[in-house]
């Protein structure tokens, strides 16, 4: 499909933000983050040009994996709120033409979900066949050698039935039976729930793992896992598609909403059938980026060094594979990734001028930019000095596996703490009164000790901010259309230190200078010949050369 420029959609023209609801604003001093918290800063966000919220799983939940294990999809998790709130937060974004996006967790349930526990409790009752069961070996052993996402088995011993039950992530998070019809209704009516409630879209989450393979064969053994690896084996299973066909079809068409999947496993070649006219998906978010220093998926603590060319390689053969089809969610962070000053730009993480360059990559490559809570102020990793202080069922599990790979305390925390997905779960940095007032409780978990330096309340009143940038890149957005609706260009594809692009409609061209590095550095000059600097960070903006991390979007005018 090629992009109807002139006739995009609401969507395609916006800025998504992601709210972790834990993390975001506590209202009742229970120390953990509410939806009263979210409608009390709506003002907040529309001033940097939010017209829409991702919000992480807010329902019901046992909370083992911070609302991934859903125990009631009609329900909303009480430490949260009520279903009132809930409306009311829907209601006062709407007033603010901002629309609310539902996290659809389709692939699991929790252990404790009502289906669950039914099915789990004979081999006869009428949602036996809702999750996936198989019978032991004959040794009574499991039935396959996969290994989870989270580690160990992917399967648990269920003593009623005497059988085992499938679970891609956690043991409390047991995966459903699509291939049962009903299933697949009872999640379409789930869907529909929520769209009756006015909410504007849906990310589905782990979609790619919701199809498994016929046969649940065993698989060739990943050394460092112990087992094969249920990514490898069930990723983007062939008939997926039929599945989410479905889906769309009883689910999001005849809306006005979108629906982004979280697309581990799919290619840039199969693309056209994952999303676009012809797809499942408005979006897709895809990871070659922020997995652009790891050589797989569970090589979690081998890392290797990569250069800018590398990331710069992940994002153009993004933007190039979405050029004719779908549309690009543009995002450098989620509550799964360190923070992105951290993850890119990590020699000087904390210095503002780097948050800035990555703020303007986020909001001028071509694509929805997703931006993360606290990306907007600069957040960033935390260092803790023991894995108790860790809240992440992932964290913790890793770091258990690398002790049992001989790695010492001292070697599995390190490994731990640079990826862990806590980094980007601390609680918001409002201001710089205690607990960075994000509760008047003690917080679920600890916030970042720079908050007193790094907080929206100091950033309000700073010109200079990151915030008050994202506040710029949101009104530049705005003033030269071809920064949403442009095509996109690669520039200087070779240089290790300048990321650079344009964008280019046919009335205005761009070009986008990022330097990624913390030294001056030089470019040709011609490139920006009769431009304009629309928008600059530093101190001044001078033709071929760039200030540390400074970031430049020059426009020119075509004759
Ligand atoms: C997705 C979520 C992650 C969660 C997992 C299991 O990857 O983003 O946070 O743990 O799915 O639901």
């Amino acid at each position: 499909m090629r992009i109807n420029k002139k006739n995009l959609k609401w969507w395609q023209k916006t800025i998504v933000y992601e709210a972790y609801p834990s993390s975001f604003q506590d209202t009742d001093g229970d120390g953990i983050g509410n939806l009263k918290g979210i409608t009390m800063h709506l003002d907040y966000l529309k001033s940097f040009g939010v017209g829409a919220i991702w919000l992480t799983p807010v329902y019901a939940s046992p909370m083992k994996d911070n609302g991934y294990d859903i125990s009631d999809y009609y329900a909303i998790n009480p430490t949260y709120g009520s279903m009132e709130d809930m409306e009311e937060l829907i209601a006062e974004a709407k007033k603010r033409g901002i629309r609310i996006v539902m996290d659809m967790v389709f692939n699991h349930t929790s252990d404790k979900n009502a289906w669950f526990t039914e099915s789990a409790s004979s081999r006869d009752n009428a949602k036996a066949d809702w999750y996936i069961w198989r019978d032991a070996k004959e040794d009574g052993s499991a039935p396959n050698n996969w290994g989870g996402i989270f580690g160990g088995s992917v399967w648990t011993w269920c003593e009623t039935r005497q059988q085992y039950y499938l679970h891609t992530f956690g043991d409390f998070q047991p995966d459903l039976n699509w291939e049962n019809p009903e299933v697949r209704r009872a999640l379409y009516d789930v869907a529909n729930f929520w769209l009756d409630k006015g909410v504007g879209g849906f990310r589905l989450d782990a979609v790619t793992y919701i199809k498994k393979p016929k046969e649940l064969a065993d698989g060739p053994v990943n050394p460092f896992m112990g087992y094969a690896s249920v990514h490898d084996m069930t990723a983007n299973t062939e008939g997926i598609l039929d599945f989410l066909h479905e889906f769309r079809s009883m689910a999001v068409e005849g809306h006005d909403i979108f629906a982004v999947g979280e697309a581990n496993g799919v290619s840039s070649d199969e693309l056209d059938k994952w999303v676009g006219e012809k797809g499942v998906f408005d979006m897709l978010f895809e990871f070659s980026h922020v997995n652009v220093q790891f050589d797989g998926p569970q090589n979690w603590c081998q890392t290797r060094p990569w250069k800018l060319t590398d990331l710069k390689k992940a994002f153009f053969d993004s933007q190039k594979a979405t050029e004719n089809t779908g549309w690009y969610p543009i995002f450098l962070e989620n509550h799964d990734q360190p923070r992105s000053v951290n993850h890119f730009l990590p020699a000087d993480a904390e210095n503002q001028a780097a948050a800035k360059a990555l703020g303007m990559l986020a909001t001028t490559l071509r694509g929805t930019p997703f931006i993360y809570q606290g990306e907007e102020l600069g957040m960033t990793n935390v260092q803790r000095q023991s894995i108790e202080d860790y809240d992440d069922v992932l964290s913790i599990n890793q770091y258990e596996i690398a002790l049992n790979k001989g790695f010492t305390k001292e070697e599995a925390l390190a490994c731990v703490m640079e990826y862990s997905r806590d980094n980007a779960r601390t609680p918001m940095q409002w201001d710089a009164s205690e607990n960075a007032g994000f509760s008047a409780g003690r917080p679920w978990l600890g916030v970042n000790p720079n908050f007193k330096t790094v907080n929206a309340a100091l950033q309000e009143n700073d010109e200079s901010s990151v915030l008050n940038w994202y506040r710029s890149l949101y009104r530049l957005r705005e003033e030269y259309s071809l920064l949403i609706d442009g095509d996109f260009g690669e520039l200087f594809s070779d240089s290790e230190e300048i990321f650079a692009y344009t964008r280019e409609n046919d009335n205005q061209k761009a070009i986008i200078l990022i330097n990624f590095t913390g030294k001056n550095v030089s470019y040709d000059a011609q490139q920006v010949f009769d431009a304009q600097p629309a928008l600059f960070s530093g101190k001044s903006c001078v033709a071929g050369s760039l200030e540390p991390y400074q970031a430049v979007c020059y426009i020119k005018d075509k004759g």
